[in-house]
Order: C-alpha cells, then structure tokens, then sequence
C-alpha cells in the first residue's frame, strides 16, 4: 500500500464534510454538523498558525484525517481518524509514526507529543504503543458517552529524546512521597 500525506487546502471543505459526517466516528464526542464544520474550517481550525490538517492518502484514497493542533505549545496534540473501509491495514500505525515525525521535524520548539483516547479504544492504544508513546495518564470515568456511560480515558505521549533514539522512558509511578 502506498501512503502520501496531502495537506488539507481551504478547497477541500465539501470532502472533509463529506469525510466527517459520512460514517459514526464512536470515539469521538458528539455527531459534527456539515455547518458547523464549514464555520470552523473558515476560522482556520482546520489550517493556520496554530493548526494543520492532512489527508492520510492510501492508494490514491483519501482513507484518513490527520489533524495537528496546538502547535504554539512545546506539548502539540492530534485527531487521527481512519475511515472503516481502510482499517486494519497499519495506516494508523503509519500515520502516527508520521505526523510524529513532521511535529519532531517542522517544529523545533516540540519536547513531547501528546494524545488522549478512551481507555476501550483498543486500536488507537495499540497504535500509540506501536510508536513508541508511553501511557502516562489514566482519567477515570471522564469521557462521558452519549448512553450516559462514563468510561476512563488514557492519555499517551512520547518525548523528543526517546523519539530520536528509539527508547522509551517510562513514567515513575512510585514517586508517592512518604
Ligand atoms: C484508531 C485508528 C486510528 C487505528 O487505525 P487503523 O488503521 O485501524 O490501525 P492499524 O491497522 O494500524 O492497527 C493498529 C493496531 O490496532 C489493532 N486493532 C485494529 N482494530 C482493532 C480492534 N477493533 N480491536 C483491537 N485491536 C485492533 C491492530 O491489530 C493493530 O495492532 P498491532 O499493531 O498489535 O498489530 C482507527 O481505527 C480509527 O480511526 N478509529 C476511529 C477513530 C478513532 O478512534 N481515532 C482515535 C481517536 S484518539
């Protein structure tokens, strides 16, 4: 499979429509209105100083959305989504091993990149691990669904110096002071 990563162009607004409000994303909080998406594409939500976005091109289809935000901050974060026709294929994988990279690369100021998921969110926690993220945050019961369910949430996140020698430094979890 070939991979290319196409940075979102204000022009693309009706595919991203088109690519947010095609298929549930359960993951993700609350169902997005085609408006709503327009509004904050015009705000540069999607693309400006603070933010870029990429189309995860696998075979020549737009198969998943990269979004990078907070990249003022030496902490950026992400919004990966996979469409369900592609995966299980390793674009996941492959495509935060990239955007890691990109963040690591375009950004000197970066120290740490930084992502949250469900705790149940099985797939993205393997990809995480795949990457080299270390878990460093367990949120219990803060992700509300909308059933009313509260599941946990997990927050993984790799460094700059693990990432350029391929180590991985753990948290301490036994730093309670006595
Ligand atoms: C999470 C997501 C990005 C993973 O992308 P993907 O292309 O499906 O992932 P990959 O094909 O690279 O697979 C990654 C790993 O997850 C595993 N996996 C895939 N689907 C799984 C599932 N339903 N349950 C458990 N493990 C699963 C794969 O076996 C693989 O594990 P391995 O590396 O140990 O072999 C994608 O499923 C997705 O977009 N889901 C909906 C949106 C979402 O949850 N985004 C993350 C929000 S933070």
């Amino acid at each position: 499979m070939q991979i290319e990563y196409h940075r979102f162009s204000p022009a693309d607004v009706d595919d991203l429509v088109a690519f947010l409000t095609g298929e549930e994303w359960p993951f993700h909080a609350g169902v997005q209105e085609a408006a709503a998406i327009r509004r904050r594409a015009a705000e540069g939500f999607y693309d400006d100083a603070d933010n870029r976005t990429f189309w995860v091109v696998a075979d020549g289809e737009r198969g998943g959305l990269i979004r990078l935000y907070d990249l003022g901050d030496d902490t950026p974060m992400f919004d990966l989504r996979v469409r369900r026709a592609w995966r299980g294929r390793g674009l996941g994988t492959a495509a935060l091993a990239w955007l890691t990279a990109h963040l690591f690369t375009e950004f000197p100021d970066v120290t740490r990149v930084e992502g949250t998921t469900r705790a149940d969110n099985r797939a993205m926690r393997a990809v995480f691990r795949s990457n080299g993220y270390a878990k460093e945050a367990h949120y219990r019961e803060s992700w509300p669904a909308p059933d009313g369910t509260r599941h946990d949430a997990v927050g993984y996140a790799i460094l700059r110096h693990d990432w350029a020698s391929g180590t991985i430094t753990l948290p301490d979890w036994h730093d309670e002071p006595r």
